[in-house]
């Protein structure tokens, strides 16, 4: 065993679980499920805790985080995250109070999407098979509109004004871009790091971008670069989906491609996440892509896979790469000679069915 390896296996994996809302805990429930036996295989000493955050605790005592949420969350490698998002609960509310929240106290600065159709699962795009789509976003995950600022003029009258500002830092899109080259290198597949943004209109902001792009790009000769529009990216992404490798790009454009990213890889039941801080020691939290779904509650029929890739992903990013791999190959096993569809009620299965299927092909 190398020493990194006996480090690991001595290390205990400490795991927050936050099912939130609606089919949240549901899925959540099946990635729990996963990664216990993946760590009895692979021998990971682990701690999962759950913690009861979400629109149901809102309403019932009318905050998001209890006092102390976040020391306590701190104490944890990673947070699994299932859904938030409740009818009763007005939009805004369990966004900013408990999603933003996280990835902005934790600096949870890279958003990172894997873009992958899996085999067997169904793409809207014709002619598009698993070796077309198969590229990750870097969304940054701290600046841009999602910061917060802003305010209102003259509310409720005719004179109305709104702002909502958009701030970018060299700091924080030079640590993204970097970590993207990065990544890029690592992953060693096309070499190829595209930019998108707007620098024909958003001429302050995305042009602090562009440079800083150029900058971080001197010290990578071996990546190839390539810059797209957002608006153009919309089109490549269903037009041309091979031409990417990886994306890096800004907070508000990352979270709009990503849904169109997740559309073509099959859906919102397969698609997951990782709000991810880097640095060592940092806090990171995993997510499927996926809402709450409330009308399917407790019917067993929402599907785990997206909730099961983000447990994969918690691996990889805690230093468990053979675990990460078991899941990704049960995965593709799963859906590929398993499930007759990813859409929730047509999966051939119930949701615990689904997470027990994957469970027995870790062994593959
Ligand atoms: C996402 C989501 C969030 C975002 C919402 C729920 C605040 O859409 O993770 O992409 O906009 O980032
Ligand atoms: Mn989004």
């Amino acid at each position: 065993m190398s020493t990194e390896q006996i480090s690991a296996s001595q290390k205990v994996l400490k795991i927050a679980v936050i099912g939130g809302d609606g089919t949240g805990p549901e899925v959540a429930a099946e990635a729990v499920k996963v990664l216990k036996a993946v760590a009895e295989l692979e021998n990971i000493s682990h701690e999962m805790q759950e913690f009861d955050y979400g629109g149901e605790r809102y309403l019932r005592t009318g905050e998001v985080l209890p006092e102390g949420a976040l020391e306590e969350l701190r104490k944890f490698d990673a947070i699994l995250l299932g859904a938030i998002g409740h009818p009763q609960v007005p939009p805004g509310i369990l966004e900013r109070g408990l999603l933003l929240t996280l990835r902005f106290h934790f600096d949870q600065y890279i958003n990172l999407r894997p873009v992958k159709l899996y085999p067997g699962v169904e793409t809207p795009l014709a002619g598009k098979g698993p070796e077309d789509i198969d590229f990750v976003v870097v969304r940054e995950n701290t600046e841009d509109l999602y910061c917060g600022m802003g305010g209102f003029l003259k509310k409720g009258t005719p004179d109305e004004v709104a702002t909502q500002i958009a701030i970018y830092t060299r700091k924080g899109c030079e640590r993204c871009i970097r970590w993207a080259f990065e990544y890029t290198r690592k992953r060693n597949k096309k070499r190829k790091l595209t930019l998108v943004a707007k620098t024909n209109v958003l001429t302050y902001g995305h042009d602090l971008w562009w440079r800083t792009f150029q900058d971080v790009a001197k010290e990578y000769p071996d990546i190839q670069t390539d810059y797209n529009h957002v608006d153009a990216c919309c089109m490549w992404m269903v037009k041309n989906p091979e031409q990417y490798d990886v994306i890096v790009t800004t907070n508000m454009f990352g979270d709009i491609i990503t849904d169109l990213a997740a559309i073509i890889q099959g859906g919102m039941g397969v698609a997951a996440g990782g709000n991810i801080n880097p640095e060592p020691g940092g806090t990171s939290m995993f997510e499927p892509m996926g809402g709450s779904a409330p009308k399917y509650t407790g019917q067993g029929v929402i599907n785990p896979i997206a909730a099961i890739a983000a447990a994969g992903m918690l691996l990889e990013h805690s230093g468990y790469p053979r675990a990460a791999e078991r899941i990704n190959r049960a995965i593709q096993i799963v859906t590929g000679t398993k499930m007759k569809s990813q859409a929730a009620g047509r999966m051939g299965y119930s949701t615990s069915q689904v997470g027990d299927l994957v469970v027995q092909h870790l062994t593959a």
